[in-house]
């Protein structure tokens, strides 16, 4: 029997291959953990015609937490509508288990335009446009009206917000900046940037300051090293990323955790790339990003000695990688990291 019970959700495409070699690693690491597989996705849903039931729903509940592979069908898949598994599956389970924060650290690799830098990005992961606020009329007509909204709680915001600056307090430069459209999107901005002010007054040793998204993803690329901790809405937080990590030493390196740090209910760690089907089988994938969500997962659940064991190989071999001319397989690269650990 393991110390800790891991719902392992494989997914699709890729998914699958590079959540086994996160837990070759996990599993190098001497922590002991008990898997449970769950059958969820694109093909699951193609077969069966389910999204995630309320009994599976409640089945994740019990466990320690919940490792995510990738979910999504091929591009342009006729069999998968566009949301229905993205809404269904993966924001019911960030909603259901109010994982509120999605967590993503970013490490400049050597050869990365990053370079040695550090960012954490703090994305709200309950709200803002994601929340699926809003509707058609008459759609497929000349007079088609939709509206998509964006919900932005007080509770919400401040929890994240709070979560940001206890996060930036703890790293070494305790500098965080507020990434929002205020200028433009003046009722949430407003919302948020109060917030963030008065949240501000009781962290006093961390410096604070205030950036606009598109300003942002200018900054991201010719001044990396200006960002210590970001926090920032959903939808930005969800175009920040796959712009950090594409900086910061390519996607396939960018890890995530989808955090509920009140401790109600199980969190769920994701690499943050997606099933990428034109690689699937193939054992190309690269696992560091699911690896270093493993590592995420270990420190969640206390056992921040293997998790930071795991980091540093995971940081090692993929500068070992940039210098490699030829490329290792999803296998070797999960062998090379649990050689490390
Ligand atoms: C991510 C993904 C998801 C998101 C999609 C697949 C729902 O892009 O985790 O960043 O938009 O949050
Ligand atoms: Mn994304």
């Amino acid at each position: 029997m393991g110390d800790y019970k891991i719902a392992v959700i494989g997914g699709d495409g890729i998914g699958p291959e590079v959540t086994d070699e996160a837990l070759k690693v996990v599993r190098a690491t001497g922590v002991a953990v008990e898997t449970k597989e769950f059958e969820l996705g694109a093909r699951h849903y193609v077969e069966t015609g389910e999204v995630l039931t309320e009994e599976t729903l409640d089945d994740l509940r019990n466990f320690d937490a919940i490792l995510l592979g990738a979910i999504g069908p091929a591009i342009g898949s006729k069999e998968v509508p566009p949301g229905i598994l993205e809404r269904g599956l993966l924001l019911k389970l960030r909603f259901a288990l109010d994982l509120y924060i999605n967590l993503r650290p970013f490490s400049g690799t050597k050869s990365s335009l990053a370079k040695n830098n550090e960012l954490y990005v703090v994305r709200e992961n309950t709200e803002g446009p994601y929340a699926g606020e809003g509707g058609q009329l008459r759609p497929g007509t000349p007079f088609e009206v939709a509206t998509q909204g964006s919900v932005n709680t007080y509770h919400g915001v401040e929890r994240c917000v709070r979560f940001a600056f206890e996060l930036a307090r703890d790293t070494k430069r305790k500098n965080l900046t507020l990434v929002h459209k205020t200028n433009v999107l003046v009722y949430a901005g407003s919302l948020w940037q109060r917030i963030f002010e008065e949240t501000a007054k009781e962290f006093g040793d961390v410096e604070t300051s205030y950036c606009h998204v598109d300003a942002a993803t200018i900054y991201l690329v010719t001044d990396p090293g200006r960002f210590g901790v970001m926090v920032t809405d959903n939808l930005f937080g969800d175009i920040l990323t796959d712009l950090a990590g594409a900086v910061y030493g390519g996607i396939g390196l960018a890890a995530s955790a989808n955090l509920n740090p009140a401790r109600t209910g199980p969190s769920l760690f994701e690499p943050v790339h997606g099933a990428a089907h034109d690689i699937a089988g193939q054992n190309k994938a690269n696992p560091l990003g699911a690896i270093r969500s493993a590592a995420m997962m270990l420190r969640h659940l206390g056992e921040s000695e293997a998790a930071k064991r795991v980091e540093d190989a995971v940081l090692g071999v993929s500068d070992n990688l940039d210098n490699q001319a030829e490329r290792l397989s999803t296998a070797d690269i999960g062998d090379a990291v649990a050689e490390r650990v």
